[in-house]
C-alpha cells in the first residue's frame, strides 16, 4: 500500500542490506575492543541502528536521544531541540552516533559538540545516507552508507510528516502526496 505513493525508489532493501554488510568489517576494525555506545538519533535511526547493530559480533551499549530539526516538514530548520537525553553517562566512553541522514550538518554537529563537552572520549558517526548537498555546516561523516543527491527521501527511518518511516526502502515521494506548500519547498531543494 505504501509502495503506491512512491515516485522511485533510491536505495532498496538489498542494498540496504550490502551496505550494512560493508560496513561490518570497518566498524568492527575500529570497535571491537572499545566497547562503543550506539547512540541513536530518534525517530528516524530505528530501522538501521536495529539492522546495524545485529550484524554487530562485538559487546556493546545502546542508548537513544531525540533531537529534531525537519519539524514534520520537507526542508531543514535553522534550530536543534534536545527532546529527549540520554540516559547513560558519556563521560570516558567511545560514542558512535547512528544516523539515518546528514543533510544540513546542522543536527549532528550540535550532538556531536554536546558529547564532546560530555567529556566522550571519542565521537564519529555512521549515517546511512549523506546528502551533502544539503550542507549549511561542513562535516563529513566518518561512515557513510550511501551518498544521495539533494531530493527529499522517506522511508527505512525518514518521514513525510511522520508518515513512511516503516518503509522497508528508501524512496521519493509521488508529487501528489505533498501538501502544495511542501511541494515548492521540496522542488526548491532539488
Ligand atoms: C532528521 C534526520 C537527522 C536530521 C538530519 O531528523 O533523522 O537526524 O534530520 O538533518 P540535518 O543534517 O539537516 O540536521 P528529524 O529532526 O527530522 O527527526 P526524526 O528523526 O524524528 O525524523
Amino acid at each position: 500500500m505504501l509502495d503506491n505513493d512512491i515516485e522511485k525508489t533510491v536505495v532498496s532493501e538489498p542494498e540496504i542490506e550490502t551496505i550494512i554488510q560493508r560496513l561490518k568489517p570497518e566498524l568492527t576494525r575500529d570497535y571491537e575492543t572499545k566497547f562503543p555506545l550506539l547512540v541513536g538519533l530518534l525517530n528516524g535511526c530505528v530501522p538501521f541502528m536495529s539492522d546495524l547493530c545485529k550484524r554487530l559480533d562485538f559487546h556493546l551499549e545502546l542508548g537513544f536521544m531525540d533531537v529534531s530539526s525537519y519539524h514534520g516538514g520537507v526542508t531543514s530548520h535553522h534550530d536543534v531541540k534536545i527532546e529527549k537525553d540520554l540516559d547513560v553517562p558519556v563521560k570516558g566512553r567511545h560514542i558512535l552516533i547512528v544516523e539515518d541522514i546528514v543533510d544540513s550538518g546542522r543536527t549532528i554537529k550540535a550532538v556531536m559538540d554536546l558529547l564532546h563537552y560530555r567529556g566522550a572520549e571519542s565521537v564519529k558517526v555512521v549515517t546511512l545516507l549523506d546528502k551533502p548537498g544539503g550542507r549549511n555546516v561542513p562535516y563529513v561523516p566518518d561512515y557513510i552508507g550511501k551518498h544521495i543527491p539533494n531530493l527529499f527521501v522517506v522511508g527505512y527511518g525518514l518521514d513525510y510528516q511522520n508518515r513512511y518511516r516503516n518503509l522497508p526502502y528508501v524512496g521519493v515521494l509521488k508529487e501528489e502526496i505533498y501538501t502544495s506548500e511542501d511541494l515548492e519547498k521540496t522542488k526548491n531543494s532539488h
